[in-house]
């Protein structure tokens, strides 16, 4: 499906997002092997989690969808069954990560693969540690999935992450539930902790101290009742279209603000955007707000500020869409650290690259970011999204600021993440005449 997008005069309204996919992937795989029943609200819509879902039924897990409200009956630590058939993850790398730390610790053999993106994105992070604990794990070769894993009685490690990756994390903290001892993993860049603190809400005792974290084996895991907040990576592309297009004025109701993601925030404050928080909150340990952002033309007159080190990890998933702003603004943006955007749902910093250039911006690749040294107007153009829903969700933003119209292709894949955003989008912009 192609989306043609026009450049906007003006943005209003207010946008209700999806859930928090990280967030929903996390609290359906812990209601799944905690004792009874969990009801989890605003589940993120995203096709990514319903991969999660999927799987789960196919390790036998009981679940309902009713609107955005999903109900999971739990069926303990140790209770998932021996699959039936191979189970799909799609594109979801959350989903064969961190499912991947359930399984090992199931005396049961399953193989998991995903789409022709997942089939290729580096499974050796989450391998290693995995047979290190000693989970048995083949895969195709260079550690591609599909994966598969016989799981057992594992042993307590230590381990440091050798990239800062939130899903490898993960993986090990669960997988560290079934050790024999406690896990223990140092992370030297702090990543999300969504995993950190669902553990907690869902019984399980888990500390931090400085870069460690540690989680106590055979915890027992109690269902229960959580609301997501709606998802600050989604609320990204409107905050930089708001930016972009004067007059713009939107709400974001219910935001996740988790302190390891909304970096994102005091980013675009810093760099100048018009934004406010209000009614701020915490549900289960996840603080949320309403997110009120004006047009910010003094922004567009500055350089953003550069995204590197440590940065990079807080703004993983934002950066595309935070490429295009960069493009807008009079000094440029240098993005640099951040080789971890070859190896997401598309080689991100080359599909940024080509379709900035195919746009007219001025840009120049480097091998772990790129540099964009002045803005220069955008026309429109055909956007090859690769079937990456961040690349293409990033460029019709683009397409609001650009002259002419833009195409969009392969559009749907916007669902992977944001179900609903091309109507979003419409519903929020007025087309230039
Ligand atoms: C995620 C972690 C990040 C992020 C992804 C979701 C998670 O990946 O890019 O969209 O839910 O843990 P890495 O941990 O591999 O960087």
């Amino acid at each position: 499906m192609i989306q043609t997008i026009d450049s906007a005069s003006s943005l209003s309204g207010t946008v209700r997002l999806p859930g928090d996919k990280s967030i929903s992937h996390r609290y359906a795989m812990l209601a799944a092997i905690a004792e009874g029943t969990s009801v989890i609200e605003h589940f993120a819509a995203s096709r990514d989690c319903h991969s999660t879902l999927e799987c789960l039924q196919s390790l036998g897990v009981e679940l309902q969808e009713s609107g955005a409200t999903v109900t999971i009956k739990g069926r303990g630590l140790q209770g998932l069954k021996p699959p039936d058939r191979i189970m799909d993850a799609g594109n979801s790398g959350t989903t064969i990560r961190l499912l991947s730390g359930i399984l090992a610790g199931h005396r049961f053999v399953s193989t998991i693969t995903g789409d022709e993106s997942l089939s290729n994105r580096p499974m050796g992070r989450v391998i290693r540690p995995l047979r290190q604990m000693g989970a048995e794990i083949e895969s195709r070769e260079r550690d591609l999935p599909p994966l598969r894993i016989r799981g057992g009685s594992l042993k307590g490690i230590r381990y440091t992450l050798p990239v800062a990756s939130a899903q490898v994390k993960s993986c090990v903290l669960f997988a560290g539930l079934y050790g024999d001892a406690p896990t223990a993993v140092e992370e030297t860049i702090s990543t999300r902790d969504h995993t950190e603190i669902a553990l907690r809400e869902f019984g399980g005792a888990i500390r931090g101290d400085g870069n460690w974290i540690e989680v106590d084996p055979m915890p027992r895991l109690q269902g229960r009742r959580l609301v997501v907040p709606a998802d600050i990576s989604g609320a990204a592309f409107f905050l930089v279209a708001a930016a972009l297009v004067p007059n713009a004025e939107l709400s974001l109701p219910g935001v996740g603000l988790n302190k390891s993601r909304r970096e994102l925030l005091d980013y675009l404050m810093r760099a100048g955007l018009n934004l406010d928080v209000e009614n701020e909150t915490e549900i289960a340990g996840e603080p949320r707000g309403d997110l009120r952002v004006r047009y910010s033309p003094d922004l567009l007159q500055r350089q953003l500020p550069p995204i590197r080190g440590k940065l990079v990890a807080s703004l993983i998933d934002e950066i595309p869409v935070l490429a295009v702003l960069g493009s807008q603004t009079a000094g440029g943006l240098t993005i640099s650290d951040a080789n971890e955007l070859r190896v997401k749902e598309s080689d991100r910093i080359s599909a940024i690259v080509t379709n900035l250039r195919a746009m007219g911006a001025e840009v120049e690749e480097k091998p772990d970011g790129l540099i964009i040294p002045r803005a220069r107007q955008l026309k429109g153009a055909d956007i090859a999204t690769r079937n990456d829903h961040r690349i293409a969700m990033a460029f019709a933003i683009a397409a609001l600021a650009a002259r002419g119209e833009t195409r969009i292709h392969d559009a749907e894949c916007a669902d992977v993440s944001f179900p609903g955003f091309w109507d979003a989008l419409r519903a929020a912009a007025t087309p230039s005449k």
